[in-house]
């Protein structure tokens, strides 16, 4: 009786780490999990704090921290990317 439950619960395990193979959307992901606490503008307020594009990817690890996702090195690398390219446009 307990195997198709099992078994269940296998499939979804699975599924959901086919999920996580996908290729990371920064800009999708940022829309749908970064505007939460604070929008966009903050990227381009005047008072801005990030003023280098190593600051940018730590500032990317500690929201993705509380945000609890737990995003892979080369997904913050992605995310940061993206910032930059859309917002702080850092030299690289
Ligand atoms: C749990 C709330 C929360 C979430 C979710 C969150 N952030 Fe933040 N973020 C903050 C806070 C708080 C600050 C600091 C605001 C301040 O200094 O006034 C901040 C600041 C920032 C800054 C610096 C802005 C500046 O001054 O230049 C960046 C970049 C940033 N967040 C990116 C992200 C990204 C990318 C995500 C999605 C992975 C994200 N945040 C999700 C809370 C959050």
């Amino acid at each position: 009786m307990r195997l198709p439950l099992l078994f269940a619960t296998l499939t979804l395990i699975f599924s959901t780490a086919g999920l996580a193979g996908e290729e990371f959307q920064a800009g999708k992901f940022h829309q749908q999990n970064c505007t939460g606490c604070h929008d966009s503008n903050i990227y381009t307020r005047k008072k801005r704090r990030i003023d280098s594009l190593p600051r940018l990817a730590s500032q990317v690890r500690m929201c993705d921290a509380n945000l609890g996702k737990k995003l892979f090195e080369t997904e913050i690398q992605s995310l940061t990317d993206y910032l930059n390219e859309n917002y702080y446009h850092f030299d690289k």
